[in-house]
Formats: C-alpha cells, structure tokens, sequence
C-alpha cells in the first residue's frame, strides 16, 4: 500500500466511463477522504504509486469495481481501514488483519524500537523475549524484522496470546514470514501460564501491549474502535490497570537480573501505571514519549540489576516511593 499524499482525483475534465481515474472520484466523494479512497483503489487495481497515476484513464474491469464498492460501502459504514483492506503495514512488515484481532497502532512502533534499543544496552547478543498478548504478532515479528539491525541477529521470542482469532492471524501472519517466523514460538494461553519452566530467571525482555482502556471509557472510544476491535483487546478491569499489574507483577519471575520489562501504557495513565510498577518493586521505572510527546512506553528493570553501558531514563527512581524490590 502506498502512503504517498495523493492529490485529489478531481480536475475539469471528465475522466472517461469505467476508468480508475473515474472509479477513484466516485469512492472519493463517498468516502470524503480522497488518500482513502486511492488506498482501496490501489487494493483492487493491484498497482500503485506512480502506476496507478500512469493508468489512471485505463478501463478498471468490472469485477475490480464491483469489489471496490464493496469496499467503500464497507468503509462508509464505518469499519476500520485496516479490516477493509486486510492489511496494515507495521515495522516495514505487511500485515494481515482482521476482525477478532486488533488493528496494530503506529505508536505501538516505539514500543517495538524502545524493547531494541534496551536490549541493545543489556549487551546481551542472543536475547530471549517473552511477548504477551501477541494479536496479530505484530510485536514479534517487529522485534524480529528489526533484531539483525540492532545486532540481536540471535533473538529468540516467545509470543503468547489467549484469544484464538488473535492467534489464527498471528499464526498466519508468521507463515507469511518464514525468515522472521524463525525466531518466533506462538503459545497460546494466559500470560506466563504457558511458559516453560526452564525460562524462570533467564528471559531479557518482557514486552507487552497489553488492553488497557477502562471498562468506563468504552462510551467515549471512537465507534469504529468501540464497534469493531476485539474487547479482549482493549478493555482491561481496575480502570484499565489489570492486565498492566498482572504482567509487572509476574515478570519478576521469569526476568534475568540484567532484564527489563517495557510496556505501551495509555497516555492517561502513564503515571499511574509507573506508580504500580513501583509499588510491586520495579525500580529504574520511566516513562518513554510519543511522537506527540505524550508518554507511552513504560521501562522498569529490577532493583539489582547492574548498572547499564549507556544512561537510560532521566526520571527519578521510584523506589523512594516504597514498593517491595524484585531483587
Ligand atoms: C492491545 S492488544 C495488543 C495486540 C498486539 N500486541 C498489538 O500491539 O497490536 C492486547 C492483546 O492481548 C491479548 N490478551 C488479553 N488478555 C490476555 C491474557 N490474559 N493472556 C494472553 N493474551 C491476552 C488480547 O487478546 C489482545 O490480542
């Protein structure tokens, strides 16, 4: 899919009867959103970019605009873009998505460059990760596609996820990448249940984007979210704090003393969460900003672990708000 800005399919002329360049005005003027709609013209035509532009006068075969309106009507109707298409671009990897999985987020990116970028400075060279709540696999195969880069070529991940649409479009999204597969165990089940026991104390990484709306806010969530994405994807009890709590409280089991958990965190309740990981003992606890500058990405690591090659976060260490240490 391209993600070039796309001029407007509008101009004086009328664009000849069945061409693209006609079929792309009417989705356009459906959807009022004319980048969308060059998107679900691209899907159908097969080309994009400059070849749709070149061929834009060309006649679209009906079966092509009988599946476009499909698409445009789907999309009017309010279903996310990401299901329409079937797919979304994460890490420089194509996914596929559908319903019962949620749509993966642009800022779940950082979470991805953040759990590299901390690997990176434990020095560890053929790291074990453990990703809980995989859904498409996005995660995982982002830390995959992005590991040999950052000189983590050994990576090994653990993805684990316990809703079974989730894991068919993991397990498939994995198929389509053989190489990244590699590196990547799908285990279904509930966060740590299904990890073996031979992992307790020697896991580098424990990276999660787990569902963090409160139950409360379902109202305010935009209806094509609200509508469409997985609950078990986006609603979490205790105000959207159980499943965070959950995952900073088992991952001192299974970490190495030199691991680190990083974590997405809603932006609302970054400072809550932060307050939680230090009152169930984390220490080093910060918390990384978006594009936007709103924070993100939560860091913590054990109270003993070594000091680090590289300074990491600026914020003050928890501890002094009390908490009992994973030592
Ligand atoms: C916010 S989604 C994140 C999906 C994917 N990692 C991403 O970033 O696009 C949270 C995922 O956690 C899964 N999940 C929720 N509770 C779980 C649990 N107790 N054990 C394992 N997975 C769980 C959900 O099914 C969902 O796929």
């Amino acid at each position: 899919m391209s993600v070039a800005p796309a001029p407007a399919p509008t101009g004086r002329r009328t664009p000849p009867a069945g061409s693209w360049r006609a079929a792309w005005r009417r989705a356009a003027a459906r959807l009022g959103v004319p980048l969308e709609a060059r998107w679900l013209v691209e899907e159908v035509a097969g080309f994009a970019g400059a070849e749709l532009w070149r061929r834009l006068d060309e006649p679209a075969p009906a079966a092509a605009l009988a599946r476009l309106d499909e698409l445009v009507t789907a999309r009017a109707e309010g279903v996310p873009l990401g299901y329409v298409l079937g797919h979304v671009p994460f890490c420089g990897v194509e996914l596929v998505v559908r319903p019962g999985v949620l749509i993966p987020r642009p800022e779940t990116e950082l979470v991805v460059a953040r759990a590299l970028a901390e690997l990176r400075r434990t020095g560890v060279v053929r790291p074990t990760v453990v990703e809980l709540g995989t859904g498409s696999g996005a995660i995982a195969l982002g830390l995959a596609a992005g590991a040999a880069g950052a000189g983590l070529a050994g990576i090994s991940i653990l993805a684990v996820e316990r809703a079974g649409a989730a894991l068919a479009v993991a397990a498939e999204n994995l198929a389509r990448q053989p190489r990244l597969a590699r590196s990547i165990r799908l285990l279904p089940g509930s966060w740590f249940g299904p990890l073996p026991s031979s992992l307790a104390g020697r896991v580098d990484l424990v990276v999660a984007n787990p569902p963090y709306v409160a139950t409360s806010e379902a109202s305010v969530l935009p209806p094509e979210v609200a509508d469409h994405e997985p609950p078990e994807a986006l609603f979490s009890a205790r105000n959207g704090l159980q499943a965070s709590a959950e995952i900073l409280a088992g991952a001192g089991q299974v970490l190495s003393p030199t691991g680190v958990v990083v974590l997405e965190v809603s932006a609302t309740r970054a400072a809550e969460t932060t307050s939680l990981a230090a009152a169930l003992g984390w220490r080093r606890v910060c918390v990384h900003p978006d594009l936007a500058g709103r924070p993100r990405v939560l860091v913590c690591r054990r109270a003993g672990a070594p000091a680090l090659r590289r300074p990491g976060c600026a914020r003050r260490d928890p501890a002094s708000r009390g908490g009992r240490p994973h030592a």
